[in-house]
């Protein structure tokens, strides 16, 4: 079998740093190409091996011709990734996430790349309504991110129906893990308040919910999605629920004594998801996706690196 070489793009974020950390660990001979423009890169996280490293952008069509060049398949993790900020600007996001991905399929299939994996959204997608939400849901977005990833699932599946290029379209939940320092999700945001002796704000009685999925489990579920060419849209997360309350109560027992959490109680913010999670048995059934680790032991993980990045 002809060695594999793997192009991540957005491979310098916190899921591409780790993706390529777990590729490397289950195949040390694969060749990997990473395609970023350094917008929110994680330092110091590609760790030990050899990676071949191209500085640029998915909005420059011709770059993202020549580094797609030679490469056996795709994983696109490149993107705006801010809700807030795709509101503050929907054209970035519509160029990074629409016109980006697109410029990915073009060159995937010039380069006569029969498969590629595209990384979508579940929570952006849908707001409050039914749960857990699944692909057969009617995706209503109510933020240009959502809508931007929405535009980009769009494209993969008529790229499929036009010129037979399949996509694997992996819809995450809130991911969690090492090389988060720069995100703005929930976990990271609390462990970096708790670091800096800040109070932690929650707004309404704590029961809003979301679904949280270890970054290696993702990792695993993005690398069996490409191994096994899945085609079609898929979420991938944890498969359950984690109140705000209960969430905080774990990252007490993780943090220990030595750093007391300070909650403050505000009122619910207009507009706030109150309850999202995912059903992940398609996934489960296309390519095995079973995502392991329990929130403990997350948390545990991710707490530990976010205290040796402190020392
Ligand atoms: N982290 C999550 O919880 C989550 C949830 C749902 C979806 N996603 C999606 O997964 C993907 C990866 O997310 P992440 O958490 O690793 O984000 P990240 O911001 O850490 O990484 C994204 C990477 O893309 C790069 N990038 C941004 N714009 C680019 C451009 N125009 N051209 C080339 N590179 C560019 C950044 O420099 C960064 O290294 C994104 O597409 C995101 O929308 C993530």
């Amino acid at each position: 079998m002809a060695k594999q070489k793997i192009l991540i793009t957005g491979g310098r974020g916190f899921i591409g740093t780790n993706l390529m950390r777990r590729i490397r660990n289950r195949s040390p001979e694969t060749e990997l190409v990473v395609f970023d423009n350094g917008s929110m890169t994680v330092h110091g996280g590609a760790g030990e091996g050899t990676f071949i490293d191209e500085e640029g952008d998915v909005r420059d069509l011709a770059a993202v011709r020549r580094v797609v060049s030679g490469c056996t398949s795709i994983v696109h993790l490149a993107g705006q990734t801010r809700v807030v900020e795709s509101i503050q600007d929907p054209e970035l996001s519509f160029e990074v996430n629409a016109r980006g991905t697109l410029n990915v399929l073009l060159a995937a299939r010039d380069a006569g790349i029969r498969h590629v994996v595209l990384a979508s959204t579940g929570g952006a997608m849908f707001g409050d309504g039914s749960n857990p939400i699944h692909e057969g849901m009617l995706p209503k977005p109510s933020s240009p991110y959502g809508a931007s990833k929405l535009a980009m699932e769009a494209y993969a599946h008529a790229f499929a129906g036009s010129y037979g290029l399949h996509s694997a379209v992996l819809r995450f939940a809130n991911v969690y893990g090492p090389y988060s320092g720069r995100k703005g999700s929930v976990i990271a945001h609390l462990f970096r308040q708790i670091l800096a002796h800040e109070p932690i704000t929650i707004y309404g009685d704590g029961s809003q919910a979301r679904d949280f999925v270890f970054v290696d489990d993702l990792c695993d579920g993005i690398i069996q999605a490409m191994d096994a060419a899945a085609s079609g849209i898929f979420h991938l997360g944890s498969g359950s629920p984690t109140s705000l309350t209960e969430l905080l109560e774990k990252v007490g027992h993780v943090v220990g004594p030595d750093w007391p959490l300070e909650v403050r109680h505000a009122p619910w913010r207009v507009g706030e998801v109150r309850r999202t999670y995912t059903d992940i048995s398609k996934a489960g059934e296309a390519f095995r996706y079973s995502p392991r680790t329990g929130l403990d032991a997350g948390l545990q993980a991710t707490w530990r690196w976010f205290l040796d990045r402190e020392r």
